[in-house]
This record gives C-alpha cells, structure tokens and sequence, in this order.
C-alpha cells in the first residue's frame, strides 16, 4: 500500500498546476463549453488540487464528488478548498463554493477505488477525471473503468500520468540505475494488482479508442528549476528509498547519489482526454 501525506501534495500542487498540458485542456474545455453545468466525479482526489486547477475550464454550476480511501486527506480538501475560494458555505455534507463566476457544490467520500469505482460512476457522472492517480491503477483496473464510462458516454479527463521519463541536471552516470529501480517500484502492486506506472497513459488512450471514444494525449512535464528546490530535494529522497526498497544497487551508490545537488529536473507526465465520439 502507498501513503501520500498532504505535504507532499502541497509541495507539488504548483508544479502540477504550471506542467498540465494546455492542449488537452482546451479540448475539455471546448467538450463542455455549452452545458451550463457539470456534475463530476474525481478519482483518487487528494487534498483537491484538481478541482481547483480544473474548475475554471468547466460550466459555470458544477458538482464535484471528491473520492478518496484516506479520510484525512479528504478533511484537508474540504479546509484548503474552503480557503481557495471566494467565499464558501455548509449545507449538510456538501460544500458550496464560489470562486470567479463558478458555483461548486463539492461532496466527499470516502472510498477503496479498487473496489468500488463501478458504483461511483452512476449515469449521473458527466465528467469522471483524475490527477496523479493511474499510474497508481494496474492494465485491467484501467481496461474496466474505461468501459464503465464509455457505457455512461462521460467525458473523461486524467492529467499528470507519471510517464516514466525522467532528467537530471547535471547528470550522473547512476542516474539511469535509479531511474530503472524506481521503475521497477512503480509498477508494484499499489491495491490495483500489478501497477501500471509509467505505461498508464497509453493503456488509457489504447482502451477509450477500443471502446469507440476519440482520446488525445499530451505531455504534461515537470519543469524544475533551482526555485522548485525543496521538490527536486524530496524527489532525490523518494527516488533513493524506491530504489533502496528494490535492493538491485548497492545502498552506498544511492547514498552517493542522493547527495548530488541538481539545479534542474525534467519529470515526464501524460495527460489524457477522451469523449464519445
Ligand atoms: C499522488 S496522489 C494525487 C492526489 C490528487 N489527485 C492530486 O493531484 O494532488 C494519489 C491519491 O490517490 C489516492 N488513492 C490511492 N489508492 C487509492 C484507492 N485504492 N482508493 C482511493 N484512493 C486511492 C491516494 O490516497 C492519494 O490521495
């Protein structure tokens, strides 16, 4: 099982926010452009960082249902969302929210995604997305959850799909080494069966277009520079526990690696939007 702590998702909110792919959300944009609202349903949602990046290209009424399977980080979403807008109310277990000309009524719920995402997207569901989530999801979790929405004619829209390609400046032989360990370690078994990782994004394309939908990828990189240093710095410690847990190098190499200071890092991303036809 894998832990995100709020922090963390603090820490990459604005990188996620600057790397989404511009391309890919206009044609979310322009999919729903002549609806006056949209009920939604997000998919491993965090603290809510994708609401507040997605919002502003949706109808001017939307419902959010945020889902999550740690309650903890749902209480963070209805604090940071409450704040993030222009002013806010509670009306029994929903939030309202203004921000700009948007109204959202936002829900929580709290849920294991990897067994009880068929029920979660009723025909109700018009748009069913997610950020930083399918790499998380194994090949047949993606397979079934793309049929489930082709069957309801939801749009669907997944941003920042860790996509496996991966630059360190300045570069280090060793780079490569821990690159294929943290691989290795993506692709385990995240509650899914065996993790998609860095292939994710494709399956996604691969299973809406069996399914009859039109589906546009776009990459989606972290672009980081000395000013995301504290991320850059968390990433190096992530990178050296994967691939210390792999246990394939030898754990003074990551010891010496994970000490290199890095002025820049490109981290590959895939979005992903896909419509009936
Ligand atoms: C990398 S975080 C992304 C969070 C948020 N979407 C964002 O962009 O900041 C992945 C999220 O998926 C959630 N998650 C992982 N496995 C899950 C499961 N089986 N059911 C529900 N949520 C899950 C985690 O709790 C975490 O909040």
């Amino acid at each position: 099982m894998n832990d995100f702590s709020a922090e963390w998702l603090d820490l990459r909110e604005a990188a996620d926010a600057r790397a989404r792919n511009s391309d890919v959300a206009s044609a979310l944009q322009a999919r729903l452009t002549l609806r006056d609202e949209v009920n939604v349903l997000d998919l491993g949602a965090g603290t809510g960082a994708n609401l507040r990046a997605t919002a502003q290209l949706l109808p001017t009424r939307q419902t959010w249902t945020l889902v999550d399977r740690d309650l903890t980080l749902l209480d963070v979403a209805r604090t940071k969302l409450a704040r993030w807008a222009d002013s806010n109310s509670v009306d029994g277990e929903a939030l309202e929210l203004r921000k700009g000309s948007r109204e959202i009524r936002v829900l929580f719920r709290s849920a294991d995604l990897a067994r009880e995402t068929n029920a979660l997207v009723d025909p109700g569901v018009q748009l069913v997305t997610a950020s930083a989530f399918f790499d998380l999801t194994s090949e047949s979790f993606i397979r079934e959850l793309a049929k489930t929405v082709v069957a309801t004619k939801a749009v669907f829209y997944a941003t920042l799909t860790y996509n496996g390609l991966q630059r360190w400046t300045p570069h280090r032989p060793a780079d490569n080494q821990i690159a294929a360990s943290f691989q290795r370690h993506q692709m385990r078994d995240k509650g899914f069966g065996p993790a998609a990782g860095p292939l994710a994004a494709s399956h996604l394309v691969d299973q809406f277009r069996i399914n009859g939908y039109v589906a546009l990828e776009g990459e989606s990189p972290w672009l980081l520079e000395r000013s995301d240093r504290m991320l850059i710095e968390e990433l190096l410690r992530g990178y050296a526990v994967a691939a210390t847990d792999e246990g394939r190098l030898d754990e003074k190499s990551i010891v010496t690696w994970v000490k290199v200071p890095r002025s820049a890092a490109f981290i590959g991303h895939t979005d992903v939007f896909a419509a009936p036809a």
